[in-house]
C-alpha cells in the first residue's frame, strides 16, 4: 500500500485535508501505531531518510514538540531545533525567513500566535510543507489525536456527540472541523464572549458530512446532555494570561465536574488536550476518573503526526 499525495503542500488547518484524506490520516496513524513495537524494523522507519525538518516554537510545548522530534526521528529524518530568538516577522520578515529555510530543510513545524502569520510565511515558500503546531486560531494536530482516540474507543464515530465545554478557542476549532468533516456532532458550550468564531461554525457546517451538526449553547449541561465525550480546555490560552483572573470568573459554571459528567451519556470519555488546570476547568476527580482518556490523547499525538508527515513528505512509501 502506498500513501497518495495531499493536494496541499501544508498543514495549516484541519481543512487543509478533505474528509478522505483525513480518514486515511487517521487510519494510518493506527497502523503507525501497531507497527512502533517493531523500531527500526518498522516499513517506514527510513521514510524521511536524508530530510530536515526545523521546529520553531513562540510559545511553550511539552507534547506537541516531543512528539513531533520523536516522530521525525523515528521517521528516519533529522530535527532542527530553532530557537525563539529567531523573532519570527520582527528581526527580519516572515517571508524572508521562510525563504532562507526552504533553501535548507524540507519542513517546519511552528507554533507561533496568529494563524495569518503561518500563511504568510507558507505562501512564501513554494517548496517548504509548513506544519501549524497551534495558533491562536487553530491547532490541528491536536485534532488529529482527539480522533485517533475516539477512534479507538469508540471503533467508527460517525453519530456520536462530543460536547465541548468553554473557550470558543483554538482547539474547539480544530475539533469542530475534524468532528464535521467526520460525521460527529458537537455541541460547544460556552460564556457568550467566547463561543465559536461565526466563521468557524460556518467552515464546519460547509465540510459536514452525514448529517453531522455543531450546536452551540451557553448552558453546559444542555450540551453535555446525551454526550459520548465531554471536552474541555483551559480558560486561559496562551498570550492571554493578563485575562486569567477574569476569565476564571466568567467560565466558573463552565467546570467539567462528576455532576456534569453525570448528564453525559453513561461510560461517556473525559477528554483534554492539556495542560490541564484541577479544579478550574476540570475537577481532580474527572481528571483522574476512569472516564479521563486525557494521556491517550497525549500519546496519539505522536501517532497522528506521524501519519501526517508521511502523507505530506513521503507519500510513496510503501507501507
Ligand atoms: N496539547 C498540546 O498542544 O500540548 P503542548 O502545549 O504541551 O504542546
Ligand atoms: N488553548 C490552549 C491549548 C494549549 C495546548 C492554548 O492555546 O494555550
Amino acid at each position: 500500500m502506498t500513501q497518495a499525495t495531499l493536494t496541499r503542500k501544508d498543514f495549516l488547518s484541519v481543512l487543509d485535508l478533505d474528509a478522505t484524506d483525513l480518514e486515511r490520516c487517521l487510519h494510518l496513524a493506527a497502523q503507525l501505531k501497531a507497527d512502533r513495537a517493531l523500531g527500526r524494523l518498522a516499513p517506514t522507519a527510513d521514510a524521511l531518510n536524508g530530510r530536515h525538518i526545523a521546529l520553531l516554537f513562540d510559545k511553550p510545548s511539552l507534547r506537541t514538540r516531543t512528539t513531533f522530534e520523536i516522530a521525525v526521528r523515528e521517521l528516519g529524518g533529522h530535527v532542527v531545533g530553532l530557537q525563539p530568538d529567531v523573532a519570527l516577522g520582527t528581526r527580519e520578515p516572515v517571508a524572508d525567513v521562510a525563504r532562507n529555510l526552504e533553501r535548507w530543510v524540507d519542513g517546519v513545524i511552528i507554533r507561533t500566535f496568529s494563524q495569518d502569520v503561518l500563511k504568510d510565511f507558507a505562501a512564501a515558500a513554494r517548496r517548504l510543507h509548513v506544519v501549524n503546531a497551534l495558533t491562536d486560531e487553530e491547532h490541528p494536530c491536536q485534532a488529529l489525536a482527539d480522533f485517533l482516540t475516539l477512534q479507538e474507543r469508540f471503533g467508527q464515530c460517525r453519530g456520536r456527540t462530543i460536547a465541548y465545554v468553554g473557550d470558543g478557542n483554538n482547539v474547539a476549532t480544530s475539533l469542530a472541523h475534524a468532528a464535521s468533516m467526520l460525521g460527529v456532532h458537537v455541541h460547544i458550550a460556552s460564556p457568550e464572549a467566547y463561543q465559536l468564531p461565526h466563521t468557524v461554525v460556518q467552515q464546519a457546517t460547509s465540510v459536514a458530512r452525514h448529517g453531522a451538526r455543531l450546536r452551540l449553547f451557553s448552558d453546559a449541561a444542555d450540551a453535555v446532555a446525551g454526550a459520548d465525550a465531554v471536552y474541555t480546555d483551559t480558560w486561559t490560552s496562551m498570550g492571554h494570561e493578563d485575562e486569567a483572573e477574569l476569565r476564571r470568573r466568567i467560565f466558573a459554571p463552565y467546570q467539567v465536574n462528576e455532576d456534569l459528567m453525570a448528564l453525559a451519556k453513561p461510560g461517556a470519555l473525559f477528554m483534554h488536550c492539556l495542560p490541564a488546570h484541577r479544579g478550574e476547568e476540570v475537577t481532580a476527580d474527572v481528571f483522574e476518573s476512569e472516564a479521563s482518556v486525557v494521556f491517550d490523547q497525549a500519546e496519539n499525538r505522536l501517532h497522528g503526526q506521524k501519519a501526517l508527515l508521511l502523507m505530506l513528505l513521503a507519500p510513496t512509501t510503501p507501507l
